[in-house]
């Protein structure tokens, strides 16, 4: 095989944040008492959970492991899931509101930067891309109509 694909550390990366991701949404899911922000936090841990598994899978087939990482904002980030704060407000400390950027550039943009990546990786980035703009719209909404209900 090949030497260590130099992508190998985004995807062990996007693994690890949205395997945490699913734990706080779906945490965070059973608190609130809107039936709307929990069908939509449900689709969003549902994401989030499968990308953390797919790419899990796509590390194995690359003949690695995912290699796990402290992320010393997580046990903070499940406190506020948690918690029994409203959900504009758990939206707001989180940052949910302001991961849809519209045209402007997101972190996604440098993704493709790497010439190297082979085909089934890239598909599932792209996929996975796609996804989250999809999210961050959808989070974006789900925001914008709590601000107006509240
Ligand atoms: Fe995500």
């Amino acid at each position: 095989m090949a030497g260590k694909p130099s992508y190998l550390g985004l995807l062990n990366a996007i693994s690890l944040i949205e395997s945490r991701a699913y734990a706080y949404l779906v945490v965070w899911a059973e608190k609130t008492p809107s039936d709307d922000v929990r069908n939509v936090l449900l689709r969003v841990a549902a994401r989030e959970g499968e990308h953390g598994m797919s790419f899990a899978k796509r590390i194995s087939e690359l003949g690695y492991e995912v290699r796990p990482k402290d992320d010393p904002s997580a046990e903070k980030v499940m406190a506020i899931a948690a918690s029994d704060r409203s959900d504009l407000e758990k939206m707001e400390l989180l940052k949910l509101n302001t991961l849809d950027t519209g045209s402007e550039p997101d972190i996604f943009d440098n993704f493709f930067r790497d010439h190297t990546i082979d085909i089934a990786t890239g598909e599932l980035l792209g996929r996975y891309i796609a996804e989250e703009r999809d999210t961050a719209r959808l989070l974006r909404s789900c925001y914008e109509q709590l601000s107006a209900t509240a």
